[in-house]
């Protein structure tokens, strides 16, 4: 089976992108399940139900999240009502909404069978990021929990370093189908499955203008750097791509079979 991961989601550009692109590429690589990182996607700070509403209609089937989750107050309603929308899951015990889900998917090799489970996971690192729990031990132990049910299990790395990144996945190896991080909006060449079966990128880069900085405007950051002023960063307009990763996996084991890179320029 097949499993799309689109990177961060940025403003309204990104999710112009995720419209006009996703049907193609669904029909393309014959796509059975569709995640993407949404926690840009309002104005590129946080996700409100309107735009993870959006994003849904465009035929993304579970949203992600990090360290832009509480941007908009609205996330509230989202992480307390909408079951296909993930935080990172080593927030404090308490905190609103789920750090993993499972998904019942029809494949689209498999029709007439009985569904394939899918469980997506989101983690965030704690390297150059702002505290949380222990990922690595609490990944963990999530994982062992899901795997009772399926060993399709992707998982969404929010993380910056890419020391802590790779570390996390090895960790994973074997346990889970793939390991993609997210957060950095820079896309990597480092595709590419670890001895356990587990496919692995160190980041899946940005869904939205790149004719920017991560996705924002070039002068207010420079200007920033130059000054160390703080500025407000709009969302930048040109050069649109949408980016991730494409993953097939062998559905009984749960094993990844390959993973290639997406770039898809919006024309
Ligand atoms: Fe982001
Ligand atoms: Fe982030």
């Amino acid at each position: 089976m097949k499993i799309l991961f689109i990177g961060d989601i940025v403003g309204q550009p990104g999710r112009q992108a995720i419209r006009q692109l996703l049907p193609g590429l669904r029909e393309r690589h014959a796509l059975d399940f569709v995640i993407a990182n949404g926690e840009n996607s309002a104005g590129g700070n946080g996700i409100t139900p309107g735009t993870a509403g959006e994003i849904f209609s465009a035929g993304v089937d579970a949203i992600t999240s990090g360290d832009h989750l509480w941007d908009q107050k609205e996330v509230m309603d989202l992480l307390a009502s909408e079951g296909r929308f993930l935080r990172p899951l080593n927030y404090p015990p308490g905190t609103p909404g789920r750090g993993s889900a499972i998904f019942e998917v029809q494949s689209l090799k498999s029709k007439g069978q009985s569904p394939i489970l899918i469980a997506v996971v989101n983690a965030q690192g704690r390297t150059f990021m702002p505290p949380l729990e222990n990922p690595f031990l609490l990944a963990a132990e999530e994982v062992k929990k899901l795997r009772q049910q399926t060993k399709i299990i992707f998982v969404d790395f929010h993380a910056e370093a890419t020391s802590e990144k790779i570390a996390f996945a090895r960790m994973l190896d074997g346990q889970v189908s793939a390991v993609v991080g997210t957060h950095t909006h820079v896309q990597t060449a480092d595709e590419q499955i670890f001895p356990g079966g587990t496919a692995y990128l160190t980041d899946a880069g940005f869904t939205g203008p790149h004719e920017g900085v991560l996705g924002r405007e070039i002068e207010p950051v420079l200007k920033r750097f130059l000054t160390g002023m703080p500025q407000r960063f709009e969302v930048a307009k040109n050069h649109i791509l949408l980016n991730g990763a494409v993953i097939e996996i062998d559905a009984a084991s749960g094993k990844a079979l390959n993973i290639q890179r997406v770039s898809e320029k919006l024309e």
